[in-house]
């Protein structure tokens, strides 16, 4: 690199430091020659330079903080896929059980057309179920960039309690749903929609460990004040609530209840996260909660806006 510099015509490098280490340099080339250039000017080149590498440092440090935050995310969404695993084995165990049964019959009833046609027809249908799920698993487990496109917000919902339904059962935990036939649409991300959800009816069957319950799940039509329609999703359950001492930092980073010795270990960065994504919707989280009775949380989604 010494040499390659040594041929440039290059009359003054000025150095970018930040906290005293080197982090880049300008080079430049004047056309007077350095010993022309009267020192103020030196002087303005190098409070500049001092500049550029604190909005150099500044970008780095950003850059470093969104790294920090899409692996967090994407730990946080691996915790659910313990959960996505359970209903997925649950629910290709049917479609398997067709095919499986297609497959042994197929070599006696081979001259039967009417049933290898009819058959046929159902294995494929069920095969693309297969590879749907797996999509969706694969989707919300991998890293990504945000992304934002229009999807109904009732299918969201559903696609969540769909992989949660095992684990309620298991728990002997009852799901009411509840959703608004005609909801707005919106620009939403969807996996990312997906894992605020999770979070919520995790959280929810969590506080419900200690007895049976039951988690309402409803969506609405919200009209705002300006005229907005918006969707509302409502998470309700009727667990062991939390105290209102709790109550104010429940959206805190790393704040848990869920200690080693409870049940399930918790990082308390659930919430954040949640309220990280609901915010960058343009939405709204809210959370109502008593003591020995349950917790509500809201969402508020915009939709389009035409
Ligand atoms: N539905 C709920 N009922 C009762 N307490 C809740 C509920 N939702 C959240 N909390 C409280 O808020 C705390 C923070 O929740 P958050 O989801 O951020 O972290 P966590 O659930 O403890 O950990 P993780 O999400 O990593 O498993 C919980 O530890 C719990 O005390
Ligand atoms: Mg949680």
């Amino acid at each position: 690199m010494g040499a390659q510099l040594a041929t440039l015509p290059i009359n003054l490098a000025i150095p970018l430091l930040n906290r005293g280490q080197l982090i880049a340099f300008v080079l430049l080339q004047s056309r007077i020659g350095t010993a022309a250039i009267p020192s103020p000017t030196i002087e303005l080149l190098v409070a500049m330079a001092q500049n550029a590498a604190n909005a150099l440092d500044s970008f780095l440090l950003y850059e470093d903080l969104r790294q920090s935050q899409a692996l967090m995310r994407r730990t946080d969404r691996l915790r659910s896929l313990e959960t996505i695993a359970g209903g997925f084995a649950h629910e290709i165990r049917n479609p398997l059980t067709s095919i499986k049964t297609f497959i042994q019959l197929a070599p006696e009833r081979k001259n039967d057309n009417h049933f290898i046609g009819e058959f046929s027809r159902i294995v494929l249908d069920d095969v693309n179920r297969i590879e749907r799920l797996i999509q969706e698993i694969l989707d919300y487990a991998r890293y990504m960039e945000p992304r934002l496109t229009d999807e109904d917000p009732n299918e969201i919902v559903s696609s969540c309690l769909y992989f949660i339904q095992v684990k309620a059962d298991s728990r002997g935990i009852k799901i009411e749903k509840d959703l608004a036939p005609e909801l707005p649409r919106g620009m939403l991300d969807r996996q990312q929609i997906k894992q605020v959800l999770l979070n919520l009816l995790l959280n929810a069957m969590d506080a419900m460990s200690d007895k049976t319950g039951t988690l309402r799940v409803r969506t609405t039509k919200l009209q705002k004040a300006d005229g907005e329609v918006w969707t509302q999703i409502e998470i309700e359950d009727t667990g062991h609530g939390i105290s209102s001492e709790n109550l104010d930092h429940i959206f805190d980073p790393f704040f848990t209840t869920k200690h080693a010795s409870a049940v399930n270990e918790g990082t308390g960065l659930g919430l954040t996260i949640a309220h990280q994504i609901i915010r960058e919707h343009r939405g709204e989280i809210q959370v109502q909660s008593t003591e020995g009775v349950g917790t509500t949380f809201h969402i508020n989604l915009p939709s389009h806006r035409s």
